[in-house]
């Protein structure tokens, strides 16, 4: 099991409740598929790709992004048990949608730029060590199913 330090389990609750989850969730989501190109073929029934200013207009990204900062959410809630919390979503992004799991780091990198925008100063080192540190840990309980 996972050890959490007060601080970190205060940083992770604390960064949750001030940001907006569908401001964060579309940017990061919109940056990933700018940023690694190749994410964007989980996406063909989402329309327009086309180009940066596509991604960032396109509906079904922005909703899309939310969807993922929820999904976070559920680990945020539980984050004594974020394996078997995400054993469902795990199954589905291996065996139905086929996500290469090395994705899900990548995605989780941009959460972090973004959330370090939408933070400024008060995004310290410290703080950005807990953030990573929880995304690291939703990364490997969402790759769970491909070992
Ligand atoms: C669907 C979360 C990473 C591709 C979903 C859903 C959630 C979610 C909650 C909806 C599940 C449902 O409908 O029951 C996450 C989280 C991630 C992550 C927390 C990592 C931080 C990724 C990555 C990709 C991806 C990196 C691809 C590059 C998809 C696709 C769907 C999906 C294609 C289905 C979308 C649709 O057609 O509606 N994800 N995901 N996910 N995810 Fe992820």
């Amino acid at each position: 099991m996972v050890e959490w330090t007060d601080f970190e389990r205060a940083t992770i609750q604390d960064i949750f409740s001030k940001i907006d989850y569908a401001s964060v969730g579309h940017q990061a989501l919109s940056r990933c598929l700018v940023v690694y190109p190749w994410t964007q073929r989980y996406f063909g029934n989402f329309g327009n790709l086309y180009n940066a200013a596509a991604i960032l207009g396109n509906p079904n990204v922005a909703a899309h992004g939310l969807t993922v900062m929820r999904g976070l959410e559920k680990a945020v809630k539980n984050m004594d048990n974020i394996k078997s919390t995400y054993t469902e979503l795990s199954v589905l992004h291996s065996e139905k949608l086929r996500v290469d799991p090395d994705n899900f780091r990548l995605l989780a990198d941009c959460i972090t730029i973004v959330t370090a925008s939408t933070l400024g100063a008060s995004f310290t080192a410290e703080v950005q060590a807990a953030l990573q540190k929880f995304l690291a840990v939703v990364v490997s309980a969402l790759g769970k199913q491909y070992q």
